[in-house]
């Protein structure tokens, strides 16, 4: 009998519970035993497991987060590679593991899986970063409430006559910034893909409001630089995990500085991956974690499911985490023509 073990690591987004929902009714349909693996590669190093069946995954469709918990631990910087994880895989009879995870959980797995163990991986992220798929689940949640934000935020810099700056997450795909900087409408938006200009950006926003506007939106991504060229950290978390943050503020106030506008600053920052994912989600993260099960029932592994066009396929795990995904350059010019 198959048995899979599932787990979910590094940052939580919404949909990890469909998928997770997914995988485990579609894995015991076709009679595979599922154990949860709690809180990443933390709960496989420490045999934190616990046994899932239809009965544990009723009711999670809707829910943010993770029924598993998760973690950022990563068994090649805090364990012995795949050596830490075999007791527990052994003391369970675990045969395949499902990996939910963004691009360095899924870089992680594609060792583990050169090394020897059979695993599955799953696109989870709201950066859209990870090559391979047409898009991860999370992601359309998160423009979403980006855009509901801006729709906010840009009433109350009408009324001040401001320049709002909005920072979202992106490390190092602007790809949340330039969907939901173009369906909320923004004057500019800055990813970390390309280069900007603080001067000529100020000199646009001037221009703009010479025109008559009185106030700008600027969607920034985390992972831009500052203008003197520095990446701008909040620190590094217990993993040593880089926490980016802040820029928006050292941008904003060169604005402020330049244009003579008066500026505030919006982060929107984790009320980003929180909460009910949107239907869309729910059905990719749905149908991710049914073509993972079918993947895991018919013996496959080294792979990720994708969702390719209206399909979900399987990839090789290796192709998807070679590189970053980048936001393509198309999209951002589809944005600038509603630009200053
Ligand atoms: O990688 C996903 C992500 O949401 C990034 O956009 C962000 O920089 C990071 O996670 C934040 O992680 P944490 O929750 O550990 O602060």
């Amino acid at each position: 009998m198959t048995h899979i073990g599932v787990l979910t690591a590094g940052g939580d987004c919404p949909g990890l519970n469909a998928a997770i929902r997914g995988l485990v009714v579609r894995a015991t349909a076709g009679g595979a035993k599922v154990t949860g693996i709690e809180d990443g590669w933390h709960g496989l190093m420490g045999g934190q497991v616990r046994p899932l069946g239809r009965d544990e995954v009723r009711g999670i469709l809707t829910r943010g987060g993770t029924i598993l918990g998760t973690s950022r631990t990563d068994p090649y910087v805090h364990g012995e590679g795949i050596a830490s994880l075999n007791p527990t895989l052994q003391a369970n009879g675990i045969d395949t593991v499902v990996v939910i995870g963004g691009d360095g959980s899924l870089r992680t797995a594609a060792r583990l899986g050169e090394e020897g163990l059979p695993v599955i991986g799953v696109p989870k992220t709201i950066d859209n970063d990870i090559e391979g798929t047409d898009v991860s689940f999370g992601f359309e949640t998160a423009v979403q409430i980006v855009t509901d934000s801006i729709d906010r935020l840009t009433t109350t810099a009408e009324a001040h006559n401001r320049i709002m700056v909005v920072e979202v997450m992106g490390r190092q795909s602007g790809w949340i910034a330039a969907n939901a900087g173009l369906a909320g409408g923004a004057e500019a938006i800055l990813v970390p893909e390309e280069e900007y200009d603080i001067e000529d950006l100020a000199a646009r926003l001037i221009a703009r409001h010479d025109l008559g506007r009185t106030y700008s939106v600027v969607v920034v991504a985390e992972g831009v630089r500052a203008p003197s060229g520095e990446q701008v950290l909040v620190g590094k978390d217990t993993t040593g995990f880089l926490r980016l943050g802040g820029v928006s503020t050292v941008i904003a106030s060169e604005l402020e500085r330049l244009t003579g506008f008066e500026t505030r600053v919006m982060i929107l920052g984790h009320l980003q991956r929180g909460g009910t994912p949107t239907a869309f989600d729910r059905v990719l993260a749905t149908r991710f974690g049914i073509r993972a099960a079918e993947a895991a029932l018919a013996g496959e592994h080294g792979i990720m499911v994708a969702s390719r066009g209206t399909e979900i396929v399987l990839v090789p795990l290796s192709e998807a985490v070679s590189v970053p995904r980048p936001i393509p350059t198309s999209r951002l010019d589809d944005a600038r023509w509603f630009g200053v």
